[in-house]
């Protein structure tokens, strides 16, 4: 083996890490791909193991017999259940770089409360909130007849994405607030209650890869999560996504880089809290100020499918350095054309659905790349293996050149009950 080629293992069976192994795959610095478990379509671009992310000692044995030497980790599971710390407290491990942050850091996305008191302490705009306690349920009855509706309560840890509850009547927002802290509805994860003031305005996403001083910008996004058309229906995992997000013009991104990312980055080394790996900023355009609506430490799901096809740059040589602490050594260049993803999923999603079900037509598509998420292979063919099943993502001059093009490829794709949205981008 070439001494500077390297092993790369990728944790992670979605959409995203379909998308980092196709970028990945591309370097001029990989040896071997390894992905843990993988889908059908990491298959393409190298070796899916049958290892769960969270299985730390599994990961380890995977880890030394391969050679591998540095990890990006997908989900945020991994990260706020410590694989990082787990790495660094091995002695055989702790020379392998993981590219996601230490359960501490990874609070940002683990505990709103964390996240809410981290904006507050750097002056990073964000919505005015309080949490909450069953100790003090009557306060936050009280704080919620201060607040207008919209009522927004947030399950403090993490709850698959449902911890979020948007009420218009205050005797319901108080009812589920009770729900939430007395009859704990979303597990430990609503055992703290942050309520905020709610903002109105539109959503996009912003990502840094940091390696906790310097980071390089990846290209925005503005997804779409909702399972209906004009948005509306149960919240999904993402049904599609657009880059770069035309309402965020080079004034609104030098708002967002100057008030919340730079503080942010700052502000993790003046709280002495080490972070390398991705930081996924969810703003919120208020008139024309930007503010959080969260943070996650780990790239979004469709985002990625969209982002990481606009980076021009070698990925793998920019995770490389974030792991060496070289990321100020590293420009990152984009593509100019536009990417927008479509997501097919299966019928009943986000309900109950049915996996198993045959993939057709997949050969068939023509300038698009179909990043697989809940797929598998079973006697050779692809069969649906999840609620989201794939991406199709696409370029174009802008994003409406880019949809038209995934949306002529998903004609020729079919599986029983197939779902998606036909309106991505609809409100841009
Ligand atoms: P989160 O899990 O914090 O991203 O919240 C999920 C979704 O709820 C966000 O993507 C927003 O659409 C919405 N949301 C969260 N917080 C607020 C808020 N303060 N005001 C308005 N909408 C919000
Ligand atoms: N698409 C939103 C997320 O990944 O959290």
């Amino acid at each position: 083996m070439n001494k500077r080629l390297m092993n790369v293992l990728i944790l992670g069976s979605g959409g995203r890490e379909h998308a980092f192994a196709w970028k990945i795959a591309q370097s001029k610095l990989l040896n071997q791909l390894f992905i843990a478990p993988g889908n059908a379509g990491t298959l393409q671009f190298g070796t899916n193991l049958d290892v769960n992310p969270t299985d730390f000692e599994s990961i380890k044995k995977t880890v030394l017999q391969n050679n591998i030497k540095l990890v990006v980790v997908g989900p945020e599971d991994p990260l706020v259940k410590g694989v990082h710390d787990f790495f660094l407290n091995d002695a055989e491990l702790k020379n392998v770089a993981v590219i996601g942050p230490q359960k501490y850091a990874a609070q940002l996305e683990g505990s709103k409360e964390f996240a809410k008191e981290f904006m507050v302490r750097h002056n990073i705009p964000t919505a005015a909130y309080k949490s909450f306690t069953n100790h003090n349920l009557k306060e936050g009855y009280q704080f919620l007849e201060t607040l207008k509706p919209p009522y927004v309560l947030k399950a403090d840890g993490l709850a698959a994405g449902k911890g979020v509850l948007i009420l218009n009547d205050l005797q319901e927002a108080k009812d589920e607030l009770n729900e939430m802290l007395t009859n704990q509805k979303f597990g430990t994860a609503s055992q703290k209650v942050v309520i905020e003031e709610f903002l109105d305005g539109i959503e996009l996403s912003c990502f840094v890869l940091t390696d906790g001083k310097s980071y390089v910008n990846l290209p925005n996004a503005k997804d779409y999560k909702r399972i209906g058309e004009g948005d509306a229906g149960l919240n999904t995992g993402g049904m599609g996504a657009v880059s770069p997000v035309p309402f965020a013009n080079e004034e609104f991104m030098r708002k967002i880089e100057e008030q919340v990312i730079k503080p942010t980055v700052e502000g993790l080394q003046k709280d002495n809290i080490p972070y390398k790996g991705f930081i996924f900023f969810g703003i919120i355009k208020v008139g024309d100020e930007p503010k959080v609506i969260e943070y996650n430490c780990r790239m979004g799901d469709p985002e990625t499918e969209v982002v990481i096809p606009r980076i021009k740059s070698d990925f793998l040589e920019l995770l490389i350095a974030a792991g060496n602490n070289d990321l100020h050594t590293k420009i990152i260049e984009f593509k100019k054309e536009s990417a927008c993803t479509v997501m097919l999923v299966s019928g009943g999603y986000p309900e109950d659905y049915e996996k198993g079900k045959i993939i057709n037509g997949l050969d068939a598509v023509e300038n698009s790349i179909p990043f697989h998420a809940g797929t598998t292979l079973i006697n050779n063919e692809i069969v649906t293996n999840g609620g989201r099943v794939i991406a199709i993502t696409s370029y174009g001059s802008d994003f409406n050149q880019a949809l038209k093009q995934s949306y002529k490829n998903i004609e020729k794709i079919s599986f029983e009950k197939m779902n998606y949205r036909k309106d991505i981008g609809f409100d841009l």
